[in-house]
C-alpha cells in the first residue's frame, strides 16, 4: 500500500505543481471559479476581480491564432496569463475599461510562484474551463 502512495506522490511531482492547488493559494481569493453573468452584477461591489471562468472566457475569444492548430492557441494563451501573473498592466489587460475602474489592475505577483507553479496555474485557467461559457 504504502509503495503505492509513494509512486502516485512521484508522479505527481514529477508531473509539475497541481494547478488547481495554485489557483486556490494564489488566485481563488481575487478570482472566484465560477460565476454567472447575473451573480457577477448581483455582486460586483464585494467583487475583488473577475472570476477566472470570465478571464478564461475572454482570453480564448480574444486571443487569434492564424493557425488552426488548438495547440498553438492553448501556448498562446498558457504564455499570456503566465506573463500577467509577473506583469499585469493596464496595456495587456483584456478587461473591459469599466472593470478595470472598478476593480483596479491587478498586483503582480513577480517572486510569489515558481516556473513551474506559474506553468500548472496557467494551463488550469485554460484546461479547466474547457467547453465552459461564461454566460
Ligand atoms: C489581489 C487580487 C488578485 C489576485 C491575488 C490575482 N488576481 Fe488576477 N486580476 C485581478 C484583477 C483586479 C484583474 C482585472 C484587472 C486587470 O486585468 O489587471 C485581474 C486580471 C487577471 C488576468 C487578465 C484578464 C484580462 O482580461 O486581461 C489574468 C490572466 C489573471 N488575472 C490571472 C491571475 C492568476 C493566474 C492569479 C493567481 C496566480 C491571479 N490572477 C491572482 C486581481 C487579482
Amino acid at each position: 500500500m504504502k509503495s503505492i502512495t509513494l509512486i502516485a506522490l512521484t508522479t505527481i511531482t514529477l508531473m509539475g505543481a497541481d494547478g488547481y492547488k495554485v489557483y486556490k493559494n494564489n488566485c481563488m481569493k481575487c478570482h472566484a471559479e465560477m460565476m454567472t453573468k447575473a451573480e457577477v452584477i448581483k455582486s460586483i461591489n464585494t467583487l475583488k476581480a473577475p472570476p477566472m471562468i470570465e478571464v478564461s472566457n475572454k482570453l480564448k475569444n480574444n486571443i487569434f491564432t492564424m493557425d488552426d492548430d488548438e495547440d498553438v492557441k492553448r501556448r498562446v494563451v498558457i504564455a499570456f496569463v503566465k506573463d500577467y501573473i509577473d506583469n499585469p498592466s493596464v496595456q495587456y489587460s483584456m478587461c473591459e475599461p469599466m472593470a478595470i475602474e472598478k476593480f483596479g489592475i491587478m498586483p503582480s505577483l513577480k517572486g510569489k510562484l515558481t516556473e513551474a507553479q506559474k506553468q500548472a496555474v496557467s494551463e488550469w485557467v485554460y484546461d479547466h474551463y474547457e467547453g465552459k461559457t461564461f454566460n
